[in-house]
């Protein structure tokens, strides 16, 4: 059985205040019998870290470079991140495929480089309304973690995986869970090609998971929990969520 795990990204949003309101409020409404993470820009990373010191709740960041260091301005390496004790980075979130133009091996790289320092990628894939509509949902997720397979190697089995449909994600139209399962299982396949440990990995649903759809969605036989945004930054809704994959 593997246990469940909620990850609350919350993308370019925040600020001290409202972040020390949020993750005291989870405090709060904690422990879950789930892992919980939150993945906070990188300006709040160490205050986060401060916040959660002696709890449950896990912290990482949303990004990070393929380079190991050096003349990179802007960009934040993997050594930086478990420096500052992140668990987590996610790496390829279809915002950055988009809006930065990630190819699949710059996302596998960056997983490769996150590994190597012992922080954990959560690598997204997820396909566009037109490739759905035009019935490639199944050949685009393949097609990204094929990249990251090929990378990792022998280590794919340390990474947690994340189906994000791009049409899903902000905008209140969720995957059912019939399609998020069926992807989830052609996900699991691939994975299960690539390492015995496939069985034992993680594959989170991710795309306006909400309180009232979350239970529907964890009850799906390869749906190991959820990488929530607009719902995250909600104490209140998120503890919901986390409770649901309890
Ligand atoms: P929403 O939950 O706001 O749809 O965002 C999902 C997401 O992109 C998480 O990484």
């Amino acid at each position: 059985m593997r246990k469940k795990l909620v990850v609350g990204n919350w993308k370019m949003h925040g600020n001290r205040s409202a972040n020390a309101a949020l993750l005291a409020g989870l405090k709060e409404a904690g422990p879950w019998n789930a892992d919980v993470a939150v993945c906070v820009p990188f300006p709040y990373i160490a205050e986060t870290a401060l916040a959660l010191t002696g709890q449950a709740i896990a912290f990482g960041a949303q990004d990070c470079s393929a380079q190991e260091q050096g003349a990179f301005t802007g960009e934040v390496s993997s050594a930086m991140l478990a420096d500052l004790g992140c668990r987590y980075v996610i790496v390829g979130h279809s915002e950055r495929r988009a809006y930065h133009h990630e190819s699949d091996q710059l996302v596998a790289d960056k997983a490769k480089a996150a590994l190597a320092h012992g922080v954990t990628p959560i690598v997204c894939v997820g396909e566009t309304l037109a490739e759905r509509e035009a019935g490639q949902t199944e050949l685009v997720v393949k097609r990204q973690l094929a990249a990251v397979i090929h990378t990792l190697t022998h280590c794919i089995g340390e990474i947690v995986l994340a189906y994000e449909p791009v049409w899903a994600i902000g905008t209140g139209l969720t995957a059912s869970p019939e399609q998020a399962q069926a992807v989830h299982a052609v996900l699991r396949k691939q994975l299960q090609a690539a390492t015995q440990k496939a069985d034992a990995m993680r594959i989170l649903y991710g795309g306006s998971v909400k309180p009232d759809n979350a239970a529907q969605l964890f009850a799906c036989a390869d749906i190991d929990g959820g990488l929530i945004g607009g719902a995250a930054l909600k104490a209140a809704d998120f503890s919901v969520i986390c409770r649901a994959a309890s």
